[in-house]
């Protein structure tokens, strides 16, 4: 069994040496670790929502706690969140949990093959380091174990569903009509690009150097909603939530272009 309680310990203690003299985290590795915080949630939510049996469960909020390890390194040695500018961060996220040891260290006996215990040591590990690695890509393999997918696909819907919240909470924070910095400095009122549409339509994930507006950005996350959420439960809270209807309005701000209403409609019917 692994012990989620002992891991998260091990993580704040790491956590805790980023902060400065004053004992304060930088403002945006907090806000980091409330994401995190989010998408432990999240993924404590789907594996409810899917019947996760107990060990699948917590591989899977072991894997969300875990997902972005790497963020703190990667702000103090880079200063930017950018990976294309520095490193790849679930690459640097997964090679620092295993260089710490924490999985060895909160993996216990009770995982030996037994009836009870389907799985080994070597499986929990391998299942949480490969989530923590993929979580980030635009494809995943295919060929994956039933742990590692549950893994992999549970930490990929529940930082999405942080993300829907975050960037509700960027746009209601900041002045998003003149602060052109919280958004990638992208043209905020310009309609979609083509290559964003197609791709939406297409249900095929949109290329991240084909974002040339922040309707751009808004509409991939309502592509996400069409073909980006795996479980049914994600789905479900996605539309708990309201995210969709939150992008649909504020896209609405955005740009007049009727291909807004024609891909919020298509994601509607993804809706569970
Ligand atoms: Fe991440």
């Amino acid at each position: 069994m692994i012990s989620l309680q002992e891991l998260e310990e091990l993580y704040d203690a790491y956590v805790d040496t980023f902060r400065g003299g004053d004992g304060v985290l930088p403002p945006m590795m907090r806000l980091k670790r409330e994401h995190t915080g989010h998408v432990v949630a999240n993924a404590r939510a789907i594996a409810a929502g899917e019947g996760f049996d107990g060990v699948t469960a917590r591989v899977c909020e072991a894997a969300a706690l875990l997902h972005d390890t790497g963020r703190y390194e990667q702000l103090r040695r880079y200063n930017t969140f950018r990976d294309s500018d520095s490193v790849d961060h679930a690459v640097f996220s997964r090679d620092i949990v295993v260089e710490k040891g924490w999985l060895d260290t909160c993996i216990g006996a009770g995982a030996q093959g037994s009836e009870d215990m389907p799985h080994s040591a070597a499986d929990i590990r391998n299942a949480i380091l490969v989530a923590v690695l993929v979580h980030n890509r635009r494809d995943v393999p295919d060929n994956l174990d039933p742990l590692t997918s549950a893994a992999v696909h549970t930490v990929r819907d529940a930082d999405k569903l942080d993300i829907f919240r975050v960037l509700e909470h960027q746009i209601s924070t900041t002045d998003w009509r003149h602060d052109c910095q919280a958004f990638w400095n992208l043209p905020v009122f310009a309609p979609p690009s083509p290559a964003v549409l197609d791709a939406i339509r297409a249900d095929r994930p949109v290329d991240y150097q084909n974002i040339k507006t922040l309707a751009d950005f808004v509409l991939i996350q309502v592509g996400w909603m069409i073909c980006g959420l795996r479980y049914p439960t994600s789905r479900r809270l996605c539309a708990e939530r309201g995210h969709l209807e939150f992008r649909r309005s504020f896209l609405h701000r955005l740009t007049d272009d009727p291909s807004v209403d024609e891909l919020c409609a298509k994601a509607d019917t993804f809706r569970t």
